[in-house]
């Protein structure tokens, strides 16, 4: 199988980049290389005959020839801004990459297999999140592939205009997406905005994490692998038109998250210290928690990893590559988001 990864130098994209390759799969990758500002691959990913990378955008028109040269089986994208406390202070590259970057893909793959230049198996995957469900409250169902779409953010709101505009493509064209939206991811190459990697570097240097609110919201966590073991199973054996949930059946509130991260890091301390309470985020999100039984039943699909297992295998890789994580602490847009934001 020989296929296109976008967005593949950001945290999910690389580590299923990692994945594919492993079963043997040919890999290009594209990144505008807008949030790491150099390329995060290691030996091995850079030494695999497989693998293959340029620095290019979604947004860009001209991806038409390159997609046709090199004839893809198919397209899992990635690309795509992600952090919601960022889309609150500015929404407009959430705009332009997540909808017109994804329309940008969809409209030349949908016009290269209309001209027969592309294998009639093509697919295009599109990583969606669970976040274009909105939020739940505490006593109700997990959300479902066929729940409403209720976005609290312009973030997922963007998420979901794209998720909305791929389903008419194939509705309209027949074109052949598949959707994924998963639960929180957490692991190796997470950017330290996002808690868990936030949390891992402030206890590691015995500084205070700012919780939003009382702490109490409740987010799913999934392992990063157990996320691309989805998209591979969406890969060989999704349904084109369908979505698929991956949930990580692991529901924390924040504060418990980071208490148990600060257990782990500094056992002997109280956690609390590493604790301050700050202004709540506007449109913050209660509870997400995700119902994966289809891609259960569909792609044989389940999480396997627990949190106790992936958050020390987060917390070893981030020690072992402080490297990596004080060049994104160090660098200019992180130092500028911060002062800004906290
Ligand atoms: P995050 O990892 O940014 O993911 P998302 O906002 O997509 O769920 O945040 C997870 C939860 O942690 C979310 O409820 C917001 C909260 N949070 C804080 O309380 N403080 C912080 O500094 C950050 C980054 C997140």
């Amino acid at each position: 199988m020989n296929i296109l990864v976008t967005g593949g130098n950001g945290f999910i994209g690389l580590n299923f980049i990692r994945i594919a390759l492993e079963k043997d799969i040919r890999v290009t990758c594209i990144d505008n290389l807008c949030y790491v500002q150099d390329w995060s691959f290691d030996k091995q990913i850079l030494s695999d005959k497989n693998f293959i990378y340029f620095e290019d955008d979604i947004r860009n028109t001209g991806l038409y020839d390159f997609i046709k040269k090199n004839q893809f089986d198919a397209i899992v994208n990635f690309a795509a801004d992600t952090h919601v406390d960022k889309s609150i202070h500015s929404d407009i590259g959430f705009i332009s990459t997540n909808v017109s970057g994804t329309h940008n893909l969809i409209s030349i793959c949908r016009n290269l297999l209309e001209e027969g230049a592309l294998s009639k198996k093509f697919r295009f995957i599109q990583i969606s999140t669970d976040e274009v469900y909105g939020s739940l409250n505490a006593s109700d169902e997990p959300f479902t592939e066929s729940s409403k779409l209720d976005p609290s953010n312009p973030y997922s709101a963007t998420k979901a205009a794209a998720d909305v505009l791929c389903l008419s493509y194939w509705k309209t064209y027949g074109f052949p997406v598949i959707i994924t939206r998963c639960s929180n991811n957490y692991g190796p190459y997470q950017y330290p905005e996002k808690l868990i990697p936030l949390t891992i570097s402030k206890i590691t240097s015995s500084k205070k994490i700012p919780i939003y609110g009382d702490g109490t919201q409740i987010r799913d966590w999934i392992y990063v692998t157990d996320h691309c073991h989805g998209v591979l199973a969406v890969l060989q054996k999704g349904k084109i038109g369908s979505v698929y949930n991956f949930g990580g059946h692991c529901e924390l509130t924040n504060i418990h998250c980071v208490k148990r991260i600060a257990k782990e890091i500094k056992p002997h301390d109280d956690p609390s210290r590493y604790v301050s309470f700050v202004k709540i985020r506007p449109g913050h999100d209660k509870r997400y928690a995700i119902n994966s039984k289809k891609s259960l039943n569909e792609l044989g699909w389940a999480p396997s990893i627990s949190f106790d297992d992936g958050l020390r295998k987060t917390i070893d890789w981030y020690r072992e590559n402080v490297d990596w994580i004080d060049k994104q602490l160090n660098s200019k847009s992180y130092i500028e988001w911060t002062e800004k934001h906290y």
